[in-house]
Formats: structure tokens, C-alpha cells, sequence
């Protein structure tokens, strides 16, 4: 049974976490593959929301099995705040739900510091959680990996020794406050105790349940636009989040993989710094934003930071769609848009007196570049309560139609709302043409 792989298609914030949650109940296992504690995956269940940073959207399944893959950056304190969180929810995190890759880097407070200086000497705005340098680190081949907790004392010696590296940096070249070594030390062995008994080689048991012929959805942090090598470089975070990543991030074959799915906002957002063609401004801007009274408004879930949003880019989804060779797309917060008298997408860019139809590598072209839009009739019946295609106003049908010719993928989800049951399957008319 092949892989289902669930991809982030913008620049984050898609909506990934409650399109796997609908998924995770036809799977056995979700794998986490890309990213670390800097994700946020909110989830509404029941009258409840829920917010994952690092465990895989499955863990509100009993039946499904958590993979935390070794492309990830795990922090140790923050992973068992999150267990403890979950826990308290009434769901039970133990080492049967949940396996973490002994080849998976930990995130330790050294890199939370390290990535603070950065930002303070003129960063890109990260969310301040250590992804860089713990990738850096991993990359230079200092890092630590995950399965050193299995022995937490031999783990508490690595940890102090890096947390007097990075000090020296700290003091030395940024001019700022040593991080107490000991006590880092031994908080990160008591950490290394409790995750001990998670720790698994996950490339040899996701190899064995292939063979088996479980069923395995491999979800995605960040996005396509913010990927290390593809996205809107040095805008980006600091692993691969786009197709690749799943192959190194979990150590399973291309060929295992027989579904990817793309998610993409009706609109467009991102959080931090970096060239969004299709930005607005002012009430418009506002009004899709949301007041941040709803957990799901465009407010940052890892760092509460409102989000910049803009009208929905059909030049940067098709270069998410190419790079991943996207099977199918989800669409989701369809209901957002309800209510505008017309709606804009983006088709080319304009740079000078050229007009481009493909998201450049170059980042300081992007920035120059202005939008090409088509104008959508908009919709005014509210689409919150729809639960087939057939409640769809036809304006959305049209909206729905522009975006997969365009993108050239079809959408077989359509979101239209946060809770469970607000999602649409659809048969789309079009098949795959990237
Ligand atoms: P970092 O991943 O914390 O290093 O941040 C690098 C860039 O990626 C910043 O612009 C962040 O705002 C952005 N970013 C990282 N994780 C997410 C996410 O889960 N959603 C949206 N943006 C993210």
C-alpha cells in the first residue's frame, strides 16, 4: 500500500493539520517528516482546539500510529509540554502512539539563542524556535541526534558541551548573556529519561509496515515557498518541505509514494519577511485577516503574529504543484472569501515591461515583480453549511474550476469551515497535468 504524502502548497498555514486529521482515520500510520516545534497544526475537535507544534496529526486517532521521522528537529521540552498537553485532553501519548527517529536533531536552548542573535543582527523573521541552527548544526555535523537520549547522562555531557560552544559565540560575537551550561544539562537529562522509551528506528519500521502493506500518510510542516532550496530563499525555513524532503525525512523509496496532495488557502498568507507578490493592505487586508477573536483568523499558532495576506497566487500554486508533482489539491477556507463582490487571482507577474508566467528563483526579481490578475465574480451565499458540491454557489464552482485549470491539478477537498464535518469531497473534471 503505497504512501499518501500531505504537502503544504503557499507559504505555511494552509490548513494541513485538519485536512490530515481527516485523513489520518483511513491510515495506520502518520509520519512527520520536515520542520520542528516552528509548525502549527491547529485542529478543532469537539468544542475544543487544539494546537500541534511537533506531534503528527494522527495522535487524535487511537488506532493510528505517530511517526516523528528524522528530518525533524525535535525539542525535547517542547515535545513533552505537548504530550502533557495532549495527555491532559484526555488522549494518551505513550509509546505505542508515538515513535521519534533516533536520526531526528534535537533542538537545544543553544539554538533558540543562537537564532535570537541572528534575528536581532538583521534576521528574516523566524519564529524564534532554533530550526536554523539546529539544521545548521545537524548540517556541520555537530548536531545531536534524538537517539542520544537513550543514554541521558552520556546525552547531559553533549548538551553542556554545546550549550559552552554556542556561549562562546553568544558572548564573543554577539555581545550577549552565556546560557547556564549545568542547568541546561540537567534539565535536558531529565527530558532525555521521560522521551527514552518513544525512541525507534523509524526508517526500518516504516520499511516493515510497507512490506506489510499499511497504510501511511506522510504529513509535511511549512510549505513549498518556504522551502530551503525552492522557496523564496533566504525567506525560508530551514529543511526541505517540498517532495524530497519525505524521502530523506522519513528513508523511504520514490516509488512507495502513490498519492501527493497539495494544500492551498483560497488566498494567500505568510508570516515573516520575504517577497508576497499578491500582498494587500488596508480593510480588505482586514477583513480576511479576521479580528484574531477565532483560533483559525491569520494570526501565527506557533507565534501569535498576524499574518500578511494577500489574493490567492495561481503562478506561485503552479510552481507548487510542479515541484511536488501534486496529484490532487485540497482548497481550503473557501467560506472566508463570501461576501466580496469580486474576487482577484493571480496568473502572471509583471517585472518592467515583461511579463513572466513562472515563480523565478530569484527572490530579489520576485520582490520586483507586480500581480497579473484575473477578476471571479464573488459569492454572497454563505457556504459554511455546504457539505457537498452541490451546495456550492456556482461563483465558487467557477472560483474552484480557475483554480485547478490554472494550478493544473485538480481540488478533491474543499474546506469551508473549521470543524470536522466542514469538508468537502469532490469529483473534479479535470485530471493531473503537471
Ligand atoms: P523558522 O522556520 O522559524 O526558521 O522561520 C523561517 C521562516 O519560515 C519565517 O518566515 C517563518 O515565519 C516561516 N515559518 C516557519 N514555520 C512556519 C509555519 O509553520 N507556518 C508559516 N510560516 C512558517
Amino acid at each position: 500500500m503505497p504512501i499518501t504524502v500531505l504537502l503544504g502548497a503557499q507559504w505555511g498555514d494552509e490548513g494541513k493539520g485538519r485536512i490530515t486529521d481527516a485523513l489520518a482515520k483511513e491510515v495506520d500510520i502518520v509520519a512527520r517528516f520536515n520542520g520542528g516545534d516552528n509548525a502549527g497544526h491547529s485542529l478543532t475537535i469537539g468544542s475544543q482546539v487544539v494546537r500541534l507544534h511537533l506531534l503528527p496529526s494522527g495522535i487524535f486517532h487511537d488506532a493510528c500510529l505517530n511517526i516523528i521521522g528524522n528530518g525533524v528537529v525535535v525539542n525535547p521540552l517542547s515535545l513533552l509540554k505537548e504530550i502533557a498537553e495532549v495527555n491532559s485532553a484526555g488522549v494518551s501519548v505513550t509509546p505505542r502512539r508515538l515513535r521519534i527517529s533516533h536520526a531526528a536533531h534535537v533542538i537545544l536552548p543553544g539554538h533558540r539563542a543562537l537564532d535570537a542573535a541572528y534575528e536581532a543582527a538583521g534576521g528574516i523573521g523566524t519564529t524564534l524556535r532554533g530550526i536554523g541552527p539546529a539544521y545548521s548544526d545537524k548540517a556541520a555535523r555537530f548536531g545531536i541526534r534524538c537517539g542520544s537520549m537513550a543514554n541521558p547522562d552520556d546525552f547531559a555531557m553533549a548538551v553542556r558541551a554545546h550549550t559552552l560552544r554556542v556561549n562562546a559565540i553568544l558572548t564573543r560575537v554577539y555581545d550577549r548573556p552565556p546560557l547556564d551550561a549545568e542547568s541546561v544539562a540537567e534539565e535536558y537529562r531529565a527530558a532525555a529519561h521521560q522521551l527514552a522509551p518513544f525512541l525507534e528506528d523509524t526508517a526500518a519500521l516504516l520499511h516493515n509496515a510497507l512490506a506489510q502493506g499499511q497504510r501511511i500518510l506522510a504529513e509535511g510542516a511549512q510549505a513549498a515557498l518556504l522551502d530551503i532550496d525552492h522557496g523564496t530563499y533566504p525567506f525560508v525555513t530551514s529543511s526541505n518541505a517540498t517532495i524530497g524532503g519525505v524521502l530523506t525525512g522519513l528513508g523511504v523509496p520514490p516509488r512507495a509514494i502513490g498519492r501527493v496532495i497539495g494544500v492551498a488557502k483560497a488566498f494567500n498568507t505568510r508570516v515573516g519577511g520575504g517577497p508576497f507578490v499578491t500582498e494587500l493592505e488596508g480593510d480588505l487586508a482586514a477583513r480576511l485577516r479576521g479580528s484574531g477573536a477565532n483560533p483559525w483568523d491569520e494570526y501565527g499558532s506557533t507565534t501569535g503574529r498576524p499574518r500578511r495576506v494577500g489574493w490567492l497566487d495561481l503562478v506561485a500554486l503552479r510552481h507548487a504543484v510542479r515541484l511536488n508533482g501534486i496529484d490532487e489539491l485540497a482548497l481550503t477556507k473557501l467560506d472566508v472569501l463570501r461576501g466580496l463582490p469580486e474576487l482577484h487571482v493571480c496568473i502572471a507577474y509583471r517585472f518592467g515591461d515583461r511579463v513572466i508566467d513562472h515563480f523565478p528563483q530569484d527572490s530579489a526579481l520576485l520582490a520586483r515583480c507586480t500581480p497579473v490578475y484575473q477578476t471571479l465574480p464573488g459569492w454572497q451565499d454563505e457556504v459554511s453549511h455546504a457539505r457537498c458540491p452541490e451546495d456550492l454557489p456556482a461563483e465558487a464552482h467557477n472560483f474552484i474550476a480557475t483554480v485547478e485549470r490554472f494550478a493544473g491539478a485538480p481540488v478533491s477537498l474543499v474546506s469551508v469551515g473549521p470543524e470536522r464535518e466542514q469538508l468537502i469531497r469532490r469529483q473534479s473534471t479535470i485530471t493531473r497535468c503537471n
